[in-house]
């Protein structure tokens, strides 16, 4: 597997938009924080770490498979300027990584690499939740729950 350069790609690109998805929401939780908006910040605090998660599972994969990795670069925090534009932003990345995921778990199922695709179809799992949670949020606002 490890000398599979597609699936190496996979893995790659996801430990990129995990660590990117962990620099943004800890930005995110920063600027809410600064903004008296406590309960987001700890929200967003909470993303992070479950971002961070997601990026050590990546890691112990990679570790497993003998798959060198390095410092990857990140694209640019887009914090936002506004809570829903910040929510906004995250729905573009989650459903980023979604199509990342969605993808890199056919490619597995295809070339039948089992654990891999358990990989990233629960990573793909739980960034659907993250979608859905962002969606709450956003019709919350526009009925006005939340000010
Ligand atoms: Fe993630
Ligand atoms: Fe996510």
């Amino acid at each position: 597997m490890a000398n599979d350069p597609r699936m190496t790609g996979y893995l790659m690109r996801a430990l990129s938009a995990e660590m990117a998805a962990v620099q943004q929401y800890l930005t995110q939780s920063s600027l809410t924080a600064m903004w008296q908006l406590k309960e987001y910040s700890g929200r967003f605090r909470r993303d992070a770490e479950e971002e961070l998660g997601h990026a050590q599972r990546l890691i112990e994969h990679m570790l497993m498979l003998g798959i060198p990795f390095n410092g990857t670069q990140l694209p640019p925090i887009r914090p936002g300027r506004s809570l829903e534009e910040m929510l906004l932003i995250d729905r573009d990345l989650e459903i980023d990584v979604i199509r990342l995921y969605e993808e890199a778990a056919h490619y597995c199922a295809r070339v039948r690499a089992e654990g891999l695709q358990a990989l990233f179809a629960g990573l793909l799992q739980e960034e659907l939740g993250h979608l859905r949670d962002l969606d709450h949020l956003l019709t919350e606002m526009h009925q006005g729950a939340i000010a």
